[in-house]
């Protein structure tokens, strides 16, 4: 378990630690929201680790990665025979959580008939496996996190109310990254420090001037990026170079809500040009004649960006679309 990792020293972050620390001696259930990336399931793993079933497992479930069809089977456990393929009985989530804490992750993709079996767990600690009918008394201590409004989740009719009420009695929001910017060198430092980098004298401050849609996961993707194009050595100029393409990426994929600020319309240009290339596999006539330019046009960028960029910075581009620039 990543306990001992869990970086921060902003204000904001320092009082979601608190709140969350004072929630993880209690019995009861946590709800913990955030942005996709910010460290719910770490956050999670912590409730865990300084509460008095720290002794006991900890077992995350992802609510939206199993079919409805299996998830309560998988959750609840079993009796042989239950159905055409349960040759023999299984004891199922919740039961292998006993005396610990069940991490419900992606709570808010559970559908509507699991939301009621849930509540049942919660209500009175009881489960029932597929296939019986005796009913068992388990004591798990259940940790919910999502990144959706589950209060909105209600309004459209696709969450119970009264399953939010009983999970959010302790909830938590944990702070995007862009509100607590303070963290983001310390973190990165520490990202690179558990990579094996060497990132002598690099001044993080590039890393400041973007909005991380994706928080820390994408922070830590963009570093193991940079561990990897540098060499295990990350320069300024990398990271600089990195994070443009990020935002450039961003801004594509309108991730990003606000304007990205820094980025020039021959910066978004190139940027179309060379994913278009990618997804026409480098075959430089066909992405001419879907990006509605002449093929000369195409080849004349090509060249110029080619000679314009310094060694060092040609292959972040290059890499990702080998194909069409090697022609
Ligand atoms: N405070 C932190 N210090 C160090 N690393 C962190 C911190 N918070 C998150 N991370 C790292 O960032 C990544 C994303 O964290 P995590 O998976 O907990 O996010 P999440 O909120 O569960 O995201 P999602 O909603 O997409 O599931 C992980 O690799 C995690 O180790
Ligand atoms: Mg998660």
């Amino acid at each position: 378990m990543q306990f001992e990792l869990i970086t921060g020293k902003s204000r904001q972050f320092r009082a979601t630690l608190e709140e969350l620390d004072r929630y993880a001696q209690s019995p009861w259930p946590i709800l913990l929201t955030g942005e996709t990336g910010v460290g719910k399931e770490l956050l999670a793993q912590r409730i865990h680790r300084l509460s008095i079933r720290r002794q006991g497992p900890f077992v995350p479930v992802n609510c939206g990665a199993l079919p409805p069809g299996l998830f309560e089977s998988e959750l609840f456990g079993y009796e042989r025979g239950a159905f055409s393929g349960a040759v023999q009985s299984h004891r199922g989530l919740v039961r292998s959580a006993q005396g610990g804490s069940l991490f419900l992750d992606e709570i808010g993709e559970l559908e509507l008939g699991l939301q009621v079996k849930l509540l049942r767990l919660l209500e009175s600690r009881e489960i029932r496996s597929v296939g019986s009918t005796r009913v068992e008394q388990v004591d798990v201590r259940i940790i919910a996190a999502t990144n959706r409004n589950l209060k909105e989740r209600v309004q459209e009719g696709q969450f119970r109310l009264d399953l939010l009420e009983r999970l959010s009695i302790l909830a938590v929001e944990v702070p995007p990254l862009r509100e607590r910017p303070e963290d983001i060198s310390l973190l990165a430092a520490g990202l690179l420090d558990r990579l094996g980098s060497t990132y002598l004298n690099v001044d993080f401050s590039c890393l400041l001037d973007f909005e991380w849609p994706g928080n820390i996961r994408q922070l830590r993707n963009l570093l193991i990026r940079a561990d990897v194009l540098g060499a295990k050595m990350v320069s300024t100029e990398l990271l600089t170079q990195l994070i443009k393409k990020e935002k450039l990426q961003t801004e594509a994929s309108g991730l990003a809500g606000k304007a990205v600020t820094g980025v020039t319309l021959a910066d978004f240009e190139k940027q179309v040009i060379l994913d278009k290339l990618k997804r026409c596999h480098g075959n430089r006539k066909r992405a001419a004649k879907e990006l509605g330019i002449a093929k000369s046009t195409l080849h004349e960028k090509l060249r110029k960006w080619k000679t314009a960029e310094s060694d060092q910075a040609w292959p972040l581009y290059r890499e990702p679309h080998q194909t069409a620039l090697a022609q």
